[in-house]
């Protein structure tokens, strides 16, 4: 158990985080960092006292917090609109920024087209993590995923095992299911790593895949097997077309508590994370997804796997893809 996780971001993935922390009980505190709802200076005086009493992060902590006794777990919830909750974060959990949204037409963003309005978003949650907890080990999850955990990273300059993004997770955790669900097994038989970027130019590392430690082609056909790769780059698209509202929030939140609970309870599990390359993979200064070894320092080394040439090209592109990206941001912080 750890004496805080900090959780920065009061929407669906930050309240299923703040839920699952109390109920695995992964922390005595847990500090819940959201502004919302805005003051709007063009609202009524009225309106705008009425903004300012009003908090997300300190209503859905007091919705939890109520409901610790039947669910027997003693962990203290604390809320707040500024940065403050997070004081003394041991684990930061950064969830803050907005989420893609189909449009009314069905369509919807790419993540990078999120960059400006989250980048805005990320250089207020750098100073928020500076001021309240910078020694904290830090998981980001908020999109376009590797070019916010580059800003935290230029922002911050925090040691390497201390900063990662996850995606990798979610990505392969979407990956096993499909190849579950084909091969009619259960999904606790397959494991697979997606490498790569949080886009969809992420690789989806066939060699890894086994089915109850058998190779996955053992199982499944070509077309099959490329259906679902393509399936899975695409994944995170396929759910905000069907909410309308918003994004995945629930195997999001829950990808981040594997990466959480592997660093809580000093697991040293090898888990495909965001993690910053010097070197590994003949990259160097990028932040993209990797196998990882995560325990209590956070990331305790990153480990390189023997790629096919396919899988090389593929996670070349997907390098570049960050890259360009990562320039964006560069540009945007000039
Ligand atoms: C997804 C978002 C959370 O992949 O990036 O669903």
């Amino acid at each position: 158990m750890l004496n805080k996780i900090g959780v920065i971001g009061g929407g669906f993935i930050g309240g299923v985080l703040v839920q699952e922390i109390a109920r695995r009980r992964l922390a005595r505190e847990v500090g819940l960092s959201d502004p919302a709802p805005f003051v709007n200076p063009d609202d009524s005086e009225e309106r705008q006292e009425t903004s300012r009493k009003q908090s997300v992060a300190k209503g859905k902590c007091l919705d939890i917090a109520e409901g610790l006794p039947t669910i027997r777990s003693d962990v203290r919830l604390v809320g707040s609109k500024d940065y403050s909750a997070l004081a003394g974060a041991d684990l930061i959990i950064n969830t803050a920024g907005v989420p893609r949204k189909a449009r009314p037409d069905g369509t919807f963003p790419s993540r990078e087209e999120l960059l400006s309005i989250n980048l805005k978003v990320t250089s207020s949650v750098a100073d928020g993590i500076k001021a309240e907890c910078p020694d904290a080990i830090i998981i980001s999850v908020a999109n376009p995923l590797d070019a916010i955990v580059y800003t935290l990273d230029q922002r911050l300059t925090p040691p390497k095992n201390k900063l990662m993004g996850m995606a990798g997770v979610l990505d392969s955790g979407r990956y096993c299911y499909f190849v579950a669900e084909a091969a009619n097994v259960s999904v606790e038989n397959v494991s697979a790593m997606v490498l790569g970027g949080h886009g969809d130019t992420m690789v989806p590392v066939r060699s890894s895949c086994l089915v109850g430690g058998i190779p996955v082609t053992k199982f499944l056909d070509e077309e099959t097997l490329l259906a679902i790769e393509t399936r899975t780059r695409k994944a995170g698209g396929e759910v905000v077309g069907l909410l309308g509202f918003g994004s995945a929030f629930a195997s999001p939140a829950w990808s981040a508590l594997e990466m959480a609970e592997a660093i809580i309870f000093d697991k040293r599990k090898i888990i495909p994370v965001c993690a910053k390359l010097e070197g590994e993979y003949g990259v160097d200064g990028a932040f993209v997804g990797v196998p990882a070894i995560i325990g209590k320092n956070g990331v305790e080394q990153i480990i390189e796997l023997d790629l096919t040439d396919n899988e090389k090209e593929a996670f070349a592109k997907s390098i570049a893809a960050v890259r360009k990206t990562c320039g964006e941001v560069d540009e945007m912080l000039g």
